[in-house]
């Protein structure tokens, strides 16, 4: 028996294509239904200031009509706290937010933020809400975030993806393997997520500390060729092999 390697939908973008109409479809709260039946564990959604994607009502649909843990992902805002606290989601995702971006670039500075940081990291934890800090896989980074009384981390992959496969690619995975000790040994859950693909995910799903991937994009983009299900159902698949092969070598 491998260990369970938790897959987060993050079905934001299904969201971003209703909105290029105004309309209700396709809605991602009927998206977050399939995608717990096709084998996700939680869904994950990102309530942007600008709400871009989701919006307020997908948050109190998803809410009501959801069976499995939803994890909110929002920037450091008293507004987005407010939110929270009302909606109690299973958890919350501390992200960097600018207006300007395309996507969430980079993790947050959550050793330089300490102050900012804490009132959102305590406020949400005594509504028993669990936590996340999104952050690079950086040492200082991790560090910084036990520190603020995180239980968990989420360390960015996206320059990872983003790398050319060799040198530069594996330099970004050992970055992110390193960062996964030091969370491990620091007592921190610890969950990756941004970029990942089927070409992606297999050597990310291999590091054994890891408890979660949360992914977006690729997933639903796939979904346009070969339906949502059948995207989920195959990252899923990569996701325990990777995890079958890394714990049948003793988790080397
Ligand atoms: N994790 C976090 C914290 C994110 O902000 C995002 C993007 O919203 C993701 C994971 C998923 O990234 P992608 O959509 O590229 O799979």
């Amino acid at each position: 028996m491998t260990s369970h390697l938790r897959l987060g939908v993050n079905i934001d973008h299904v969201a971003t294509i209703r909105n290029a109409r105004g309309g209700r479809h396709p809605n991602p709260v009927r998206a977050a239904v399939i995608a717990a039946a096709a084998g996700a564990d939680g869904i994950t959604a990102h309530l942007r200031e600008d709400r871009r994607h989701i919006s307020d009502e997908d948050i109190e649909q998803l809410r009501r009509e959801i069976k499995i843990p939803l994890n909110l992902e929002m920037a450091a805002t008293d507004e987005m706290l407010e939110i929270a606290l009302r909606h109690r989601p299973f958890a919350a995702c501390i992200v960097p937010e600018k207006r300007e971006e395309r996507t969430t670039e980079g993790g947050l500075d959550a050793a330089g933020g300490y102050n900012h940081l804490a009132r959102f990291v305590r406020g949400m934890g005594e509504a028993n809400i669990r936590v996340s800090l999104f952050i690079e896989p950086d040492p200082a980074q991790v560090e910084a975030a036990q520190r603020l009384g995180a239980p968990v981390i989420e360390l960015h992959t996206g320059a990872y993806c983003d790398a050319l496969v060799g040198p530069n690619r594996q330099r970004h995975l050992e970055r992110i393997k390193a960062a996964a000790v030091r969370a491990e040994a620091l007592g921190l859950e610890c969950h990756a997520g941004h970029g990942l693909s089927f070409d992606t995910v297999g050597p990310i799903a291999a590091i054994p500390t890891l408890k979660e991937l949360n992914i977006g994009h690729f997933l639903i983009g796939e979904a346009i060729f070969s339906g949502l299900a059948t995207s989920i159902k195959e990252m899923r698949g990569l996701m325990n092999e990777a995890r079958e092969e890394t714990e049948g070598d003793g988790g080397r």
